[in-house]
Parts: structure tokens; C-alpha cells; sequence
């Protein structure tokens, strides 16, 4: 049709006019629906990407063992431990003394580096990080809590939250650790010492210095093995409050009643997994 239309046309600037315009419609059909269909494309991919960041296990571990190098002897603290934890979970870590709980918590809190096996903090594998970048994931994404609460002795409580922000070069630090005390209820005792504090209150203290960072995690070993059951209680609130929030919570403990605050219990023997269940 086109090849009539322009054959009927006796002038040659209208005749290459007409075929131009012609070219530059069929073109830029072409075009758009070209483009169209990179887009559709994109889309899927898009939606895909997106369906992955939000299904992408916080904690992702396959095949993980961790052998001591001792000299005199190996001692395989850690068998094959493959698990996913989710962001916003709370995971108790169960297991006999022995049994690879602390290993497995020093390695998800890149305290320390897997002999074999991934680890995926975040989608990041952790093997390709090096030491700078390990500590400062530490610093940022991720809250110790210990047994011991590991506070400086001669440091008040206030200071003692205060630390890690200005590690990290936080400009407000004074307010943030008032904020942190506060939220343990503690803001009555932010001039005390550990050594004026009980050890529940030191704890607290200790949970506050952890959280002040605004960790994505929170890592307690043994959170409450020194505290009485009122206040390994008052513990374990925080702890609910703090996971009501969006913190993810991997505690070990002995406790079962301790335990049972959590979503999750993953129990582990001689350094591997021997259940895994949710509640
Ligand atoms: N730094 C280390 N060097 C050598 N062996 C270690 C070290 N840390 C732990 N172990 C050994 O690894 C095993 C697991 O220890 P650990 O993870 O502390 O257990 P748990 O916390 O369950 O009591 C134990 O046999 C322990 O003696
Ligand atoms: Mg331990």
C-alpha cells in the first residue's frame, strides 16, 4: 500500500518525504514495542531480585566445621552445620557444655572465621570480608552479650554504653546511652560503677551497651548463667521487647525455662545439630 501511495506521488521530495516518514512510523513501532519487552523483562527480573532480597536468610550457613589447631592435638568443635536463621527471629542455641555453642556464636558474630563451610551474614559471604571489614560489620550490625557482662570496672554505666558509639564516631553519644539505659531501666544508676551494680543490673547495662549501636542482631552467650530466675526474668523481657521490635535474638543457654522465651530452639551435640524446632 505504502508503495502505491508514494508511486501515486509525482513530486520526488514528497515521494522520499512520505518514505522517511514511513521508515521513522515503522521504527519507532518497532521501538516501543521493543522496549516494551526489555521492560517486561526487567520486570520479572525486578520482582524476582526484590522476592529474593525479602526471602534472603539474614544467617545462612551450609556445611560449616571448625577445627582448633591446638599443636598437640585437633579438636572438630564444629560437624557440617548447615542452618538459616531469618531476620526477626529468636533463636535459643541448646546443647551440653562442650558442644560447640560458643564456636558456632563466635563465628555467626564474625568473632571468628569457619575452617570449612559458607557463611552468609546479610547475603555476604563472609570469606571475602577482610579483617577491617569484620570488625566494622561487628560494630554496626551486630550486639555482644556475655555471660559475663564484660563491663570496665572503674567506668561508670553511662560510659560504659557510650563506648561502642564512639568507636563508631557517633557525634551524640552522651544522649544515646542515656536513651539505651533507659530503655533497661537503669537511667537511676548511669553514674554507678559495675562494682555498685547487682549482677542483673550489670547485665541490663550490658544489653544497653550491645544495643546502643542499633544492631541488626543480637548474639547473648549464656545471657543469664550468673543470674537468679527474677532476674534472668527481667532479662529476658528486654530481650522480648527488643525481638518485638525487629531484633534478631541468638541466644545459647542451659536453661530450658530460658529456652522457652524464644521462637526457636536449636539444640546441638558434639558439635552438630541434632534438632531444630520452632514454636
Ligand atoms: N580456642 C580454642 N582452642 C581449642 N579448643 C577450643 C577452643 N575453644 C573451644 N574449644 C573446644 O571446642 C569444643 C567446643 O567448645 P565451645 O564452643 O566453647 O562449647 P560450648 O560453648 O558448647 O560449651 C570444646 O571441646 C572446647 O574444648
Ligand atoms: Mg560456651
Amino acid at each position: 500500500m505504502i508503495y502505491l501511495v508514494i508511486r501515486s506521488i509525482r513530486v520526488i521530495h514528497v515521494q522520499v518525504f512520505v518514505l522517511l516518514f514511513f521508515v521513522k512510523f515503522v521504527f519507532q513501532r518497532f521501538y516501543s514495542y521493543f522496549f516494551l519487552r526489555v521492560l517486561r523483562v526487567l520486570r520479572g527480573d525486578l520482582f524476582l531480585f526484590l522476592f529474593i532480597r525479602v526471602r534472603m536468610s539474614l544467617i545462612e550457613i551450609k556445611n560449616l566445621s571448625k577445627v582448633y589447631n591446638t599443636g598437640v592435638v585437633k579438636v572438630q568443635a564444629l560437624k557440617n552445620i548447615s542452618l538459616c536463621i531469618d531476620s526477626g527471629e529468636f533463636v535459643s542455641i541448646m546443647g551440653p557444655s562442650g558442644s560447640g555453642k560458643s564456636t558456632l556464636m563466635n563465628i555467626i558474630g564474625c568473632l571468628d572465621r569457619p575452617s570449612e563451610g559458607t557463611y552468609l551474614l546479610e547475603g555476604i559471604d563472609i570469606k571475602t570480608l577482610n579483617d577491617n571489614q569484620l570488625s566494622e560489620i561487628r560494630n554496626k550490625r551486630i550486639g555482644f552479650v556475655f555471660q559475663s557482662h564484660n563491663l570496665l570496672p572503674r567506668t561508670n554505666a553511662l560510659e560504659n554504653v557510650e563506648l561502642p558509639l564512639l568507636y563508631a564516631g557517633v557525634s551524640d553519644a552522651k544522649e544515646m546511652a542515656m536513651e539505651a539505659l533507659k530503655d533497661v531501666g537503669l537511667e537511676n544508676r548511669a553514674n554507678h560503677n559495675p562494682a555498685e551494680l547487682s549482677g542483673g543490673e550489670s547485665q541490663r547495662v550490658a544489653i544497653a551497651r550491645s544495643v546502643v549501636t542499633n544492631p541488626a542482631i543480637i548474639l547473648a552467650d549464656e545471657p543469664t548463667g550468673n543470674l537468679d530466675s527474677q532476674a534472668s526474668a527481667e532479662i529476658m523481657k528486654i530481650f522480648l521487647r527488643l525481638n518485638n521490635r525487629g531484633v534478631t535474638i541468638i541466644m545459647v543457654t542451659h536453661e530450658k525455662d530460658i529456652a522457652n522465651y524464644s521462637k526457636r530452639i536449636i539444640s546441638i551435640k558434639d558439635g552438630e545439630v541434632i534438632s531444630d524446632k520452632f514454636f
